[in-house]
């Protein structure tokens, strides 16, 4: 695993999307996974300046992204599709029917989950599948005790990310109890992952994941098993790492080498 320390959010935030850029403008029928919540809020900023900027491409790219809340549709504020919509798609020249969002309100989600890895296999796979990491440790919604081999399916959301969530909804209680997620076997399959962690609230999560054993108890240490997995920290999110120190090494020396 490449552990990318960076000074602050901004830093991280640049360094993460040139990464997906470069996959871009090499292949740019790519296959891009996405995360909401604030991690990526920064990435997708830097691909919007990027696009309007320096002509990023996004008109034959296809995404996909990790999860839903169940019982709000696309259009309600704290839906993942509107989270998209207004942080990134509403802002670049992706086709819109080249997005794809789990629904939270189909009718039988089990197939409509099925549905959905089968999507993800016609497109031949994700090249790059973007995370964050919850506090308490997990990827997409795939809550501590998620097999570390599951697929996209209706998941129970912890009392510690309800909490966590609640400060994008009115109310706590007006957070949903359940979500769609993309399983951890599903996103081990990504050719790539690329993990965004910032802030001290995660410092014990990304410690954990990282350098802990694999367990599913902490859903993002299966990252541990995927041979391409990036990890861009800022400072805070970085305080829990034991070998910090040889992390920022192997990039001085990459970057001596390049
Ligand atoms: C959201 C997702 C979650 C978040 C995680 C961190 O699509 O997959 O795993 O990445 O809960 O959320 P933030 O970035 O808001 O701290």
């Amino acid at each position: 695993m490449d552990i990318v320390i960076c000074r602050n959010y901004d830093a991280l935030s640049r360094a993460a999307a040139r990464v997906v850029a470069d996959l871009v403008n090499h292949k740019p029928d790519a296959v891009l996974g996405f995360a909401t919540g604030s991690s990526p809020v920064g990435l997708y900023k830097e691909l919007i300046r990027l696009h309007e900027e320096e002509g990023l491409d996004f008109s034959k790219v296809t995404t996909f992204n990790l999860d839903e809340y169940v019982g709000l549709p696309g259009d309600h504020p704290q839906s993942y599709r509107h989270f998209m919509n207004q942080n990134l798609f509403d802002h670049i020249n992706i086709p819109v029917q080249n997005t794809h969002v789990p629904s939270g309100t189909s009718a039988n989600h089990a197939a409509s989950c099925e549905w959905y890895e089968k999507r993800i296999r016609d497109a031949g796979g994700i090249d790059l599948q973007v995370l964050g990491i919850g506090s308490d440790g997990h990827i997409a919604f795939n809550e501590p005790g998620s097999s570390l081999g599951s697929r996209t399916r209706m998941v129970t959301l912890t009392e510690q990310t309800i909490d966590d969530n609640s400060r994008f909804f009115k109310r706590k209680s007006d957070v949903p109890r359940h979500a769609i997620s993309m399983g951890v076997g599903t996103i081990l399959e990504a050719r790539k992952l690329l993990m965004v962690a910032s802030g001290k609230n995660k410092a014990a999560a990304l410690a954990a994941a990282v350098e802990g054993p694999i367990t599913s108890m902490i859903t993002a240490s299966a990252l541990q098993l995927h041979p391409e997995a990036i990890v861009f920290a800022d400072d805070d999110a970085a305080a829990g790492l034991k070998m910090r120190a040889y992390y920022d090494w192997i990039q001085k020396q990459s970057k001596k080498a390049n």
